[in-house]
C-alpha cells in the first residue's frame, strides 16, 4: 500500500526532517508541501541538498488542494496556526498528525496560561490522541488525529514512565534538568538564537515556566492517577540538535523495585519497545548516540533512596518528525520501524 502524504510547514526544521524521512519510506509518496511563503518555490531551491531527490513545489496553504492531493497530513506549523487548519482537514476525514502544541494539553485553561491565547477548537481537542507510542500505541492505532508530543516532554516522560506508572517515585521529588540544541526553537529569526550569541555560551531559560512543563505534568499525572508537579529547568546548548535530560528523583516508600534493580526494571518495562534503549548500569547515554536516529537512550544511577535518570533524544527525530512517522506507521498499520532505521 502507498499513501499520499502532505507536509504543511515544509520549510521549517520539523518539516524538513519529515521530508528526509518520508523520501526513504517504502509506503509513502509525498504529494504536497506547504508553508507561509509568498510565492510558490521548488523545495529543492529552499533546500539545495534535495535537488534530484524530490521535484515538488512548496506552496502557500490551500486546504482544498491538500484535501484533494493527500491521504494523510502532517502539520509542522507553529502553535495557534495548527488549530486554524485542523478542523477543515478532520471534517474532510483526513488523518492528521499535528506536531504543534495545539492539541496536547487537554485543559484549554492551561493552554491559555502557557501559550497566551484562547483555544479556538475545543471540539477537536477532545478527540486528539497523545502520540507517545510507548504509552498509547493501542489508541494511536485506532485514531484519526494525533497530537505529536513535544521534544522535552518525550525525553522526560520516557525517562520517568516506569517509575511513575508503578508508584515507585515520590511525585513531589522530580527535578528535570533539560538541555536542548537550538533547532528546538524552530527556524524563525530570533536574536537570542544567532550563532554569535549562542556559540561559547550555555544558559538556563524559562525556569519552571516553560510551556512544556504542563505537558509533562499532565502525562505523568495521567500515569500516576495523581497530581504531578515537576521542577523543570530547560537550558540552551550551543549546538544544533539533541536533547539530554538529567532527571533527579526520590524513590517512594511504596516502591516494590529491589535495591539496585532499577536498570533491570527499566529494561523489562521497555523490552518490546523498538525505539527505547536502556543502557547497562553505569553506562550513560550521550547526544551523539541518538542524533539522526529515532531512539531514546536511557541510563540510570541509583544511590540509596535517590536515583538519577539520563534520557537522550534527537529533538527533530524522536522529539518531533521521527515520532510523527512512528505514529503514522502505527495508524496506517505499517511495520512500526518503517523509514526510521
Ligand atoms: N523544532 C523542534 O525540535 C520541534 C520539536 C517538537 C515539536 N516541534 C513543533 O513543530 C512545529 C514546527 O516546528 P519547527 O521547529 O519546524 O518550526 P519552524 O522551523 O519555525 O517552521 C515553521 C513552519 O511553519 C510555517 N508557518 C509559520 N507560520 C505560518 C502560517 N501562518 N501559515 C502557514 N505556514 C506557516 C513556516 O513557513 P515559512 O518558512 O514560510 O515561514 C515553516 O514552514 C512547531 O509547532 C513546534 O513547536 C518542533
Amino acid at each position: 500500500m502507498l499513501i499520499k502524504a502532505g507536509i504543511v510547514g515544509a520549510s521549517g526544521y520539523a518539516g524538513e526532517a519529515l521530508i528526509d524521512i518520508l523520501l526513504k519510506h517504502a509506503h509513502v509518496r509525498i504529494t504536497g508541501l506547504y508553508a507561509k511563503i509568498d510565492k510558490p518555490l521548488a523545495i529543492s531551491e529552499l533546500f539545495p541538498r534535495l535537488r534530484g531527490k524530490i521535484d515538488l513545489i512548496c506552496k502557500e496553504i490551500d486546504i482544498k488542494e491538500i484535501i484533494n492531493n493527500c491521504d494523510l497530513v502532517f502539520l509542522a506549523l507553529p502553535h495557534t496556526v495548527s488549530m486554524g487548519v485542523v478542523p477543515a482537514l478532520l471534517a474532510a476525514k483526513k488523518p492528521v498528525i499535528d506536531l504543534s502544541a495545539d492539541y496536547r494539553l487537554k485543559d484549554s485553561r492551561v493552554y491559555r496560561n502557557f501559550y497566551q491565547v484562547d483555544h479556538k477548537d475545543k471540539i477537536n481537542l477532545k478527540k486528539s490522541v497523545y502520540g507517545l507510542p510507548e504509552l498509547y500505541r493501542e489508541n494511536i492505532s485506532k485514531a484519526n488525529f494525533i497530537a505529536n508530543p513535544g521534544c522535552y516532554p518525550t525525553a522526560a516522560i520516557l525517562g520517568l514512565a516506569p517509575l511513575v506508572a508503578t508508584e515507585a517515585v515520590d511525585l513531589d521529588s522530580i527535578i528535570i534538568d533539560a538541555k536542548s540544541g537550538s533547532t528546538g526553537a524552530g527556524r524563525k529569526l530570533s536574536q537570542d538564537l544567532l550563532f554569535s550569541e549562542i556559540e561559547g555560551d550555555f544558559r538556563a531559560y524559562k525556569v519552571n515556566s516553560h510551556q512544556h512543563m504542563p505537558e509533562i505534568n499532565q502525562e505523568l499525572g495521567f500515569l500516576a492517577q495523581d497530581e504531578v508537579r515537576v521542577s523543570f529547568v530547560p537550558h540552551l546548548l550551543p549546538l544544533a540538535r539533541g536533547i539530554l535530560e538529567t532527571i533527579y528523583v526520590k524513590k517512594s516508600k511504596k516502591s516494590k523495585i529491589k535495591k539496585g534493580g532499577l536498570t533491570d526494571f527499566y529494561k523489562k518495562f521497555y523490552k518490546l519497545e523498538p525505539f527505547v534503549r536502556v543502557r547497562d548500569a553505569g553506562d550513560y547515554p550521550n547526544l551523539k548516540a541518538v542524533v539522526g536516529t529515532n531512539f531514546c537512550d536511557i541510563g540510570i544511577q541509583e544511590d540509596g533512596d535517590k536515583a538519577v535518570i539520563i534520557s537522550v533524544i534527537d529533538n527533530l527525530m524522536k522529539g518531533a518528525s521521527g515520532q510523527a512517522v512512528q505514529n503514522m506507521n502505527i495508524l496506517c498499520k505499517f511495520e512500526e520501524r518503517t523509514g526510521l532505521l
